[in-house]
């Protein structure tokens, strides 16, 4: 039985027991009140033939007694019969009003007035009620609720089914098309996400999902981006110095000194590719490290503008042959709390950025100002370039592992990279607990900018 059949069932079972046990405790409730009602109307009937015996007999009139009692048989209908006994001087005269029944549903009782006046005289009466009779208005009454109740019932019934498979559809909707996605996600098709925008648990079970079918789709590309990028990666400078060597090998067989000078140019080849191997084995290396958490750096006082110095010095010559222009503008500052290792790795990894995505006649520099957060004194670093920028899309990826932005498909200068670089630039800079921060626009440049902070 599915969920939503087991929701209908029970609801629909729920409110049709609720309603007539309601319907069960206003009848009974109704009923004790008219049987206190009908106590009260015999009460009545006796009281009254009781006063027309005792009237009767202070007046010694004994044909009063017997019209009034038929008066009050007209009147109450209920009155089966009343047997009248006159008894005066030891002598005992009977009359009948009505006709007396023996059936089990009769109510009996005798009255006896004496004459004050005179103790011989006396006058019994026996007065028979029927109960069905005394009963009967009540009865209409009760069977017409009844049906009242039982028409509120069915309708109410009726209504609950629709409410409650409503209900129970609203429930089980969202759950039935969580298994269907989860079913798609299970079989590979990665990335589905459900249309459901509500505040209940269900919203909340729903929005869960979705993170965690795009999150999984996230990872998918980052592994797919990965073994593309390790393949490309290696055996593309693993490719070129095999070719170099084998050149190397031609060009000295001869012994020319042509011939070795080619072949000191193909070392020289040789070493850039076996950098670059090198570079993508380091940054494999401190993904490695990020991901298991033992990324550490050792923070000590450090001077900023020296290593944004080196790193610059590092890149000129590069800068000059893309006919890009590199300066450090961070100057006089005070000492700020980092790993300089790790910092020189920042700045590296974000110049080098700066420098791939801007062309000839464009600038790459670094700044720095200083800025205080709560008790704390900070110092912002930026790098900046006049190149390509980014649009929106590629600026919320930007810091997952083996992401490149779409602007890497204009064409970049030099090698395109892994798209590891800016994941491994957050990490370290969050292990200064400094935040780092992006601001890009399209066709004018982007400025990547980190918080260090000052030292004591
Ligand atoms: N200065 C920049 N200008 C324009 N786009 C940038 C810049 N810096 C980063 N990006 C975008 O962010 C993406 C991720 O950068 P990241 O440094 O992580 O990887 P990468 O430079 O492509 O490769 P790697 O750093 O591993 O060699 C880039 O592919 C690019 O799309
Ligand atoms: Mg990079």
């Amino acid at each position: 039985m599915t969920i939503r059949s087991r929701l209908v069932v029970s609801t629909f079972l729920l409110q049709v027991v609720s309603m007539a046990l309601l319907g069960w405790g206003v009848l009974a409730v109704r009923n004790q009140y008219q049987q206190r009602d009908m106590r009260a109307l015999a009460a009545t009937i006796a009281v009254s033939v009781e006063r027309a015996a005792s009237d009767s007999l202070i007046q010694r009139d004994d044909v009063a007694l017997l019209s009034n009692l038929k008066f009050l048989k007209a009147q109450y209908p209920a009155i089966a019969s009343a047997q009248i006994r006159w008894k005066a001087k030891g002598r005992e005269r009977v009359a009948t009003v009505g006709t007396e029944t023996f059936g089990a549903r009769t109510r009996a009782s005798r009255f006896v007035v004496a004459d004050p006046a005179d103790a011989g005289r006396s006058v019994e009466v026996d007065l028979q009620l029927d109960e069905s009779v005394l009963w009967a208005p009540f009865l209409e009454a009760n069977q017409r609720l009844a049906k009242i109740i039982l028409l509120v019932w069915a309708v109410a019934s009726l209504l609950g089914l629709a409410v409650s498979f409503l209900i129970a559809r609203s429930l089980t909707r969202p759950i039935v098309e969580l298994s269907r996605l989860a079913g798609e996600i299970g079989a590979g098709k990665l990335g589905g996400k459900l249309e459901w925008d509500s505040d209940d648990e269900l919203g909340g079970l729903v929005r869960v999902f979705n993170a965690m079918s795009g999150r999984l789709e996230e990872f998918d590309s980052i592994k797919r981006n990965f073994v593309s990028s390790v393949t490309h990666e290696l055996r593309s400078p693993l490719g070129a110095i095999e070719s170099f060597l084998q050149l190397i090998r031609e060009k000295t067989s001869g012994g020319t000194p042509e011939g070795l000078a080619q072949s000191r140019e193909f070392l020289e080849r040789i070493q850039v590719n076996v950098h670059r191997l090198s570079g993508f084995i380091n940054d494999l290396l401190d993904v490695a490290k990020i991901e298991k958490g033992k990324m550490e750096c050792v923070l000590r006082p450090m001077e900023l503008p020296q290593v944004a110095n080196e790193v610059c010095q590092f890149f000129e010559a590069k800068a000059l042959q893309q006919g890009v222009t590199i300066s450090n503008r961070l100057t006089a500052l005070p000492s700020v709390i980092g790993d300089a290792d790790r910092v020189r790795q920042v700045l590296v990894n974000l110049i080098a950025n700066g420098l791939k995505f801007t062309s000839a006649g464009g600038q790459v520099w670094v700044s720095g100002e200083q800025f205080r957060d709560g008790g704390a004194r900070w110092i912002e670093v930026t790098v900046g370039d006049t190149g390509r920028g980014m649009d929106a899309a590629d600026r919320d990826r930007l810091f997952q592992p083996f992401t490149q932005g779409r602007n890497i498909s204009e064409g970049v200068t030099g090698h395109k990279g892994t798209g590891l670089g800016l994941y491994i630039v957050k990490s370290i800079v969050d292990q200064h607990g400094g935040k780092i921060e992006v601001k890009s626009t399209p066709g004018q440049g982007t400025r990547i900018s980190f918080s260090l902070k000052v030292a004591a």
